[in-house]
């Protein structure tokens, strides 16, 4: 068993990698609540300014996954590394200090204040004289979402006002601001009309020339084959195989979704059924 899984991290790193060092690789991830295994010896890495998509059904072990690199759960077995060196993450502010920022589907944006106030929630400037300074807190602001969203405007507006695409930047710009390098994103686009989906589609695309790597958590597997630059299939806590989305059909993909099974340009993971 265990030699099978560390043949399928080397073998992906050495597929994906370019020669380049992750900046998160997680190896043999397991984790059971229950006695149930949610996750089930799970390895994937990241690199950087890349997108990895993680698909599979409802209950197939993709957020409890993130959520142990997010530092929401404790694994009981496997390893993490950032930036090739092993991270200890115990919980959510260890995974920040790794620059590690989660961007969940409800947002957890303080509704009642304008963007600069959320980005800055808990993290305020102050001037020397010990007030909040909402001048250089609205610069920082305005500069942050320039870059993701340069036609956001509402700056004045408390974010509630906003649409569901413009909350979504909000909430990111929060998170890059903060030096993450690792994103990660669980169904951002779950609540939104299509509009703000090409929305999200834009921010990603910018964030990935900032050169910040994304998982970007999906159960539809068509809002993420332009996005993403590869793709790993989970299925009851395992992973089925990761490929570059160049490299597999929609249909393989979906076999991979629904039976388990990975196609030829895939690398199989734990999970692939026997063939
Ligand atoms: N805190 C928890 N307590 C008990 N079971 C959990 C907990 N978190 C996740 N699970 C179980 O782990 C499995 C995977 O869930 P999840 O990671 O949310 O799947 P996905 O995100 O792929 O839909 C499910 O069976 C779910 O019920
Ligand atoms: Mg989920």
């Amino acid at each position: 068993m265990t030699t099978s899984m560390t043949a399928h991290t080397s073998s992906t790193i050495q597929a994906f990698s370019d020669g380049r060092k992750p900046l998160a690789e997680m190896r043999d991830i397991s984790i059971a609540f229950g006695g149930i295994k949610s996750v089930d010896h799970a390895s994937l890495e990241l690199y950087e300014g890349e997108v990895v998509a993680l698909l599979g059904h409802n209950g197939a072990g993709k957020s409890t996954l993130i959520k142990i690199l997010s530092g929401a759960y404790q694994r009981d077995n496997g390893e993490i590394f950032i930036n090739g060196e092993k991270a200890t993450i115990d919980n959510p502010r260890d995974a920040k200090r790794y620059g590690i920022e989660t961007i969940y589907q409800t947002l957890a944006l303080a509704d009642n204040v304008d963007a600069a106030a959320n980005l800055f929630l808990g993290r305020e400037i102050r001037t020397k004289w010990g007030t909040l300074d909402d001048v250089a807190m609205e610069a920082a602001a305005r500069e942050v979402m320039g870059r993701l969203n340069p036609n956001f405007r509402r700056f004045k507006e408390p974010v509630k006002k906003l649409s569901g695409g413009q909350r979504q930047s909000v909430a990111i710009a929060r998170a890059i601001h903060f030096n993450a390098n690792i994103l990660i994103m669980d169904e951002p686009t779950a609540a939104l009309g299509p509009q703000e989906t090409q929305q999200v589609a834009d921010l990603t695309l910018q964030l990935k020339k900032q050169g910040i790597g994304i998982f970007l958590i999906s159960h539809d597997i068509h809002d993420v084959f332009d996005l993403a630059d590869r793709v790993a299939v989970m299925k009851n806590g395992r992973i089925v195989g990761t490929a570059r989305v160049g490299d597999v059909t929609k249909d393989e993909v979906l076999g991979m979704i629904i039976l388990g099974k990975c196609p030829p340009g895939a690398i199989p993971g734990p999970g692939a059924l026997a063939s």
